[in-house]
């Protein structure tokens, strides 16, 4: 194991305060998160370093040689500030301090110090549409309608008839108001009742935001990634959404409402130049990923701006894409299409709210899921890794008795907790997460046939074909910045070229397919027996799910 940088991304990190010594260089080195691989950890499920059976940070730091040996060039975790819980960190009750459950501040300096080491940048997840009932301000704000902090939050009176003010629904499809029987008005919460909304339209919450960016980039936080921008701000009429109708997303439909006023407001987007600029400030280097959840390619494309909002978007199209070579490539080309040039795309295939793509995209086929790796890692734009994408790790079935998720809202999800078990380091008690005989805060999943101990010793597993990727995409700028081009695929497939020195060719299907491709030699295939192959004659055989990048010969 070494901890040298293993990919460009790494190398780009300003290690000791390294000056650039071109505008090429230093165009990297602000771009940097065009070229790294970002892992997203779910910090309670990553590694538990004091034995209570749930992940935390001194857990996180202790994985970091892990991290640099499979070449990933950032970490987010989810929130480590203080929260009751209710939404694992995404109800925080302290903008400023850490979680005990997760660690100290001492920990997060080391965190952060340990990761530049490696040459890994460090992202952050800030959560600006709401806090936890339990937070200060808004334990001021519902004291009474006087507290100079009650604007802070979205009060309204009932509605002319009574009832809730509109008829905006939450997340779990209630309504998204909560009677407050003590100052007799209603507050908006568009997640959990104890998640309330911040007023976006007050001065002071945005003035504290700022404040509370600082704080972290301070430290030296390398970036953010933004909870729910598209929520931020409301219709400061407060009116009704419109009802759904079928040309709208599922998840949309089953909530019975168009998203119009309680999202997806246009004054969204000053906050996010605002918080764009104050990055900049601190550094050109520092990343804003927003969490986007829009269900069409022109929405997204708005959560860019001018290239004066976030740099990166959270693709949901992608996300939820179902599996199939004519979707996914639909949405690439959509993608390569809609989106402004300054707009860098980025792709990710499971996330804390959603199914693992191994089970939701893949029903839990080894050698599918190693072709939507490969997709993953040969497209234009930055990859995000879950934690555990890099194993192929299924999602882990939880007894309805074990189930934490409060947010559950059947149909359209029963529980996000089986796509958030605990990391499977190793087969045996405690699976390397916590030691032996330990509890863990969810139950594992099947830790024999799936551990990064197994994978690590085995040259043909998932794992090493991701580092393979991931190690190849960094060394190949046509790979991860190249221009992106499809070719005429056969039924099942999807070939695609990138720059003029790769062409990758994925069977997504579970038949045989032969597939027209430019000449040249198999650099990676999925199959790995198949690696060197040559191809000439313009086509290739692909196994069921077979998926290779080729070296284009350049005679081609
Ligand atoms: C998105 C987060 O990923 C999710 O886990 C959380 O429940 C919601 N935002 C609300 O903060």
């Amino acid at each position: 194991m070494t901890d040298k940088p293993q990919n460009a991304a790494q190398a780009n990190l300003g290690l000791s305060g390294a000056q650039p010594s071109s505008g090429e260089a230093l165009d990297a080195q602000e771009n940097w998160w065009r070229t790294a691989v970002i892992y997203l950890i779910y910090t309670r499920s990553y590694a538990d370093s004091n034995g209570d059976g749930i992940g935390d940070i001194q857990g996180v730091i202790a994985k970091l040689d892990y991290l640099s040996w499979l070449g990933v060039g950032a970490i987010w975790l989810t929130p480590v500030t203080p929260s009751p819980n209710d939404d694992f960190g995404y109800d925080v009750s302290d903008y400023f301090g850490v979680e005990p459950q997760l660690g100290t501040m001492d920990d997060v300096e080391l965190l952060i110090a340990e990761s530049h080491a490696r040459g890994i940048r460090v992202i952050f997840d800030i959560v600006p549409n709401h806090t936890s009932d339990r937070h200060q301000w808004f334990v001021e704000s519902r004291s009474s309608r006087d507290n100079q902090r009650r604007d802070w939050y979205v009060w309204a009176d009932s509605a002319a008839t009574g009832g809730p003010p509109n008829n905006w629904v939450d997340h779990t499809g209630r309504s998204a108001w909560e009677w407050d029987a003590r100052t007799e008005q209603w507050y908006l919460h568009n997640f959990l009742v104890s998640q309330p909304d911040l007023n976006w339209w007050n001065e002071g919450v945005c003035q504290q935001f700022d404040e509370i960016f600082g704080f972290w980039f301070a430290k030296g936080v390398d970036g953010f990634r933004i909870d729910v921008t598209q929520g931020l701000i409301k219709d400061s009429e407060l009116r009704d959404n419109p009802p759904a109708d079928d040309t709208d997303h599922p998840d949309v439909a089953a909530r019975g409402q168009k998203y119009v006023y309680n999202l997806n407001r246009p004054e969204r987007h000053e906050i996010l130049r605002r918080w764009r600029a104050l990055a900049r400030e601190y550094s050109p280097e520092r990343l804003l990923y927003g969490e986007s959840y829009v269900f069409d390619i022109p929405s997204l494309a708005h959560c860019y701006g001018n290239d004066d909002e976030c740099h990166l978007g959270l693709n949901v199209p992608f996300l939820l894409s179902s599996w199939s070579a004519p979707a996914l490539s639909a949405v690439v080309a959509q993608c390569e299409k809609v989106l402004p040039s300054s707009a860098w795309p980025c792709w990710t295939m499971s996330t804390q709210d959603e199914s693992r793509f191994t089970t939701r995209w893949c029903g839990n086929n080894p050698q599918a899921a190693r072709c939507a790796l490969m997709m993953l890692l040969t497209l234009r734009g930055t990859p995000i890794l879950y934690y555990g994408d890099e194993l192929a790790m299924p999602d882990t079935e939880v007894p309805e008795a074990l189930m934490t998720d409060r947010m559950a809202n059947p149909p359209v999800r029963i529980s996000r907790d089986f796509e958030r078990t605990p990391m499977q380091w190793s087969s045996g008690s405690g699976g390397g997460f916590c030691e032996a005989g330990v509890v863990p805060w969810l139950p594992f999943g099947e830790l024999d046939t799936c551990n990064v101990e197994s994978q690590r010793a085995d040259p043909d597993s998932a794992l090493h074909l991701c580092r393979e990727l991931i190690q190849l995409r960094a060394a190949s700028p046509a790979l991860h910045s190249g221009p992106y081009r499809a070719l005429p695929s056969p039924d099942g497939a999807w070939v695609y070229l990138r720059g003029s020195e790769f062409a990758v060719a994925l069977n997504m299907s579970e038949h045989d397919v032969e597939a027209a491709c430019p000449d040249g030699k198999v650099v990676i295939s999925t199959l790995r027996s198949h690696d060197g192959r040559v191809v000439d004659g313009g086509a290739t055989m692909l196994s069921p799910y077979e998926g290779i990048v080729l070296a284009v010969a350049e005679t081609s």
